[in-house]
């Protein structure tokens, strides 16, 4: 069978990454002589609207049926609303419904279900062959996910990928924590006989690194142990990409560089929708793109910036302090330690040696974090990390841990909106909207 690989743009505007899915593709199922991600899993951690998703469902998802095997897709942000642990029992569900209508071994237990008594209430392939009931896989009562994948491994005799987008939401609720490991149970069950060759192998994908690299690196987590990886960032192909499709109507000479498309690209983070907005504001403008791509790019960058610097120059000094502490200790993030306590108390001023923070006072800057500010994301076990890569990025970056130092050094008290605007805060905003300091 003549395979024809579609490097050609999607009807869908979409930039095709064949290459990279059919090499990750081959490693999810074994075939990489050296990277064997199915055995134990990958987990990939990129920022917001960089293209994970899409990167999911047009590209791999493809690739991976291309190679034979099955895929069960799930995106955990899909309904807010819903129990993440309920979506992926779902996700297994269909799939089963899904495959009790395909694959080699349906005739013959088709034929069985006929040969029993009605009465005898056999309803399904999978309950034929495996007594399996589809609707109640997942619920306590039910077959477990290990016996579900077990069965439909065998009955579809192919490997199966199970790809979890934004996988970080399972930990917010204990049913959610739980199925992660009853989906490591599920994949030692159909690994352990032939590691080599993984029957099922799980990606999972998520925006924020810190929480990403907790589900795989700490000893109590169900992944422990599963590769991490960057999710790999759209680059000077995809810029060249959009320039051809999107500025065909622009004369040759008035394009800008490819150099200096892919810098304004990287400056707006890699993200198609900001550098969408940019070259529209570029074109609009009417000068030369060269200048205005760079220029626009530029200041969605500090819009970016001033925004999240506002957000933290409204928090109280211990907030902040936090937050600082997040940045810097990454997964080894713990609130409650003495050493944590010493750094927010050192943070909000030394000079008054008598501030010291208590384990309430931590816990209620917290929560204000997560639950006023959405800045800090907690899982249903109580570990917390930085809602958003971007802002540890800010508060990794040498220029803003500058700022954020003067931020929480000394008391608020001690600092006037002169120190501010030396640093270059709020040079947008207007006296007026100084921020009011609570306590
Ligand atoms: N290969 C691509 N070609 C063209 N546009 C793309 C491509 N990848 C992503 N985009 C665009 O970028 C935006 C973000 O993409 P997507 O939703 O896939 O990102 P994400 O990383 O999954 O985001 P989120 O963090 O919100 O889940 C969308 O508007 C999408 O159409
Ligand atoms: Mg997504």
């Amino acid at each position: 069978m003549h395979i024809k690989l579609n490097n050609s743009p999607s009807p869908a505007g979409v930039f095709p990454r064949t290459v990279h899915a059919e090499q990750l593709a081959l490693r999810l199922l074994g075939r990489d002589s050296l990277f064997n991600y199915g055995r134990s899993g990958l987990f990939l951690a990129g920022p917001h609207r960089t293209g994970k998703s899409t990167f999911l469902k047009h590209d791999l998802v493809p690739q991976i049926e291309r190679l034979g095997a099955f895929v069960i897709y799930v995106d955990l942000w899909a309904k807010q609303a819903a129990d993440p642990a309920e979506l992926i029992a779902e996700a297994v569900r269909d799939a089963l419904r899904k495959a009790e209508t395909t694959g080699i071994r349906v005739s013959k237990a088709l034929q069985k279900i006929k040969k029993v008594n009605l009465k005898a209430k056999m309803k399904s392939v999978f309950e034929a062959e495996f007594g399996i009931e589809i609707d109640d896989v997942g619920t306590r009562e039910g077959a477990s996910l290990a016996q579900a994948f077990t069965a439909l491994n065998q009955h579809i005799q192919k490997p199966i990928v199970l790809i979890i987008d934004e996988v970080q939401h399972a930990l917010t609720t204990p049913d959610g924590a739980q199925m992660l490991f009853a989906l490591k149970a599920a994949r030692d069950a159909l690994n352990l006989k032939s590691p080599a060759i993984p029957q099922l192998a799980i990606l999972a994908t998520g925006s924020v690194r810190s929480k990403i690299a907790a589900l795989v690196l700490k000893k109590s987590e169900a992944f422990y142990g599963a590769a991490l990886a960057d999710f790999p960032a759209l680059d000077a192909s995809f810029v060249e990409f959009v320039l051809k499709t999107k500025l065909a109507h622009v004369r040759t000479e008035a394009l800008p560089a490819t150099v200096n498309a892919v810098k304004a690209f990287e400056l707006v983070g890699n993200r198609p929708e900001d550098f969408d907005l940019i070259l529209q504001q570029a074109i609009v403008s009417g000068s030369s793109m060269n200048v205005a791509l760079i220029e626009y790019a530029v200041r969605r960058r500090v819009e970016m910036l001033n925004e999240l610097k506002r957000q933290l120059a409204m928090l109280p000094p211990l907030q902040r302090a936090i937050l600082r502490r997040m940045a810097e200790e990454d997964v080894d993030f713990a609130p409650f330690t003495a050493a944590a306590l010493a750094y927010y108390a050192k943070c909000c001023g030394e000079s008054r040696a008598e501030k010291s923070f208590s384990n309430g006072d931590v816990q209620r800057a917290l929560d204000a974090l997560e639950s006023k500010h959405r800045l800090v994301w907690r899982s249903a076990r109580g570990a917390y990390a930085l809602d958003d890569q971007m802002i540890g990025e800010l508060l990794n970056d040498s220029h803003i841990a500058d700022e954020m130092r003067l931020l929480t050094t000394p008391t608020t008290e001690d600092l006037s909106a002169e120190d501010f605007k030396s640093h270059g805060f709020f040079n947008d905003v207007s006296d007026d909207d100084w921020p009011q300091w609570e306590g």
